[in-house]
């Protein structure tokens, strides 16, 4: 399975953050809003990942993040010219997916938990169709939602609606089969004129070829669209780093402990950013990993 991290976007709710950097190398507390996503991508076992942006942001993306070789990763950059909708990230990595299933996520989505690896592996395992996320929400009228029956099976998705018929927001993760880039293709822009993800997921739902996973309420998922929720979002990873001393999204330990590359190279991954707290804990994760 190869990922796509879709971080293109108007970001027009974090204006004037958003003038003139992409909303994705915001800072979420101590790292580009980037390695949030692209750390869940890893965490289910995917290196093989297509990172599409505006053509203003892709180079400072592949500045950033290079051609991922040193996380043991293969990255690659598309553009997307205009934001034409989520369901175009498909079209766009065709070529990229090659026929094969594909883990979308989106740029400003910060998953966390106990548990997200094995949520994803199990998923990305008994894929048919399209598997979904849901994480229940105090505040469904703002989401895509999902209605699912008392088996778990999912029934409806809406997208914002008025009268929501449950409280299970479908988040921004979507695992989906070979046939994606082509259900993509056949889809009708919507008012806005955008290729509604939701309409791909309803074109799966049809087939009845679509699923949902609900996630824990132990697992943290946030849109860091807004100030109030980018705000929320650093305090949240602030709080858990100082208060369990640990790293949430850091791409060096996430490679280590998946395998990706060895201790030696993640030590001195850590040594050129020996001036950072974040640098000082890639080191000490690698001298640990190594003694263990
Ligand atoms: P949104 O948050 O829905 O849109 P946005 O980022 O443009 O923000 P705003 O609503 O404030 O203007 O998008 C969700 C994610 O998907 C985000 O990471 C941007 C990305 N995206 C694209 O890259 N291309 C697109 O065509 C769309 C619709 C979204």
């Amino acid at each position: 399975m190869k990922g796509i991290i879709l971080a293109g976007g108007l970001g027009s709710r974090l204006l004037p953050i958003t003038r003139s950097i992409s909303k994705q190398l915001l800072p979420v507390y101590d790292k580009p809003m980037i390695y949030y996503p692209l750390a869940t991508l890893m965490q289910a076992g995917i290196r093989e990942i297509l990172v599409i942006s505006t053509p203003a942001s892709l180079p400072l993306f592949a500045e950033l993040l290079g051609d991922g070789s040193d996380l043991g990763l293969e990255l690659a950059y598309l553009p997307q010219d205009r934001p034409r909708g989520i369901a175009e990230a498909l079209i766009i990595g065709r070529e990229h997916l090659a026929g094969g299933p594909s883990a979308l996520i989106l740029g400003d989505n910060v998953f966390h938990g106990t548990g997200l690896p094995e949520h994803l592996s199990q998923a990305r395992d008994r894929l048919d169709g399209c598997v979904l996320f849901g994480r229940r929400v105090p505040d469904p009228q703002r989401y895509g939602i999902a209605e699912v029956d008392a088996a778990g099976v999912l029934r409806s998705l809406e997208e914002k609606p008025a009268s929501p018929a449950s409280d299970l927001a479908v988040t921004g993760l979507y695992l989906y089969d070979e046939h994606a880039p082509e259900m993509a293709a056949e889809l009708a822009a919507s008012e806005r004129g955008e290729l509604e993800i939701t309409d791909l997921n309803a074109a799966y739902l049809e087939e009845k070829r679509a699923s949902i996973v609900t996630l824990a309420q132990g697992i943290a998922w946030a849109d860091t669209g807004t100030p109030e929720s980018l705000l929320a979002t650093s305090e949240y990873v602030r709080h858990l780093e100082l208060q369990e001393c640990i790293r949430v999204a850091c791409l060096e330990e996430v490679a280590l402990r998946m395998g990706f590359i060895g201790p030696e190279a993640c030590y001195n991954l850590g040594l050129k950013m020996r001036n950072s707290s974040y640098g000082q804990y890639v080191m000490n994760v690698s001298e640990a990993w190594d003694n263990s």
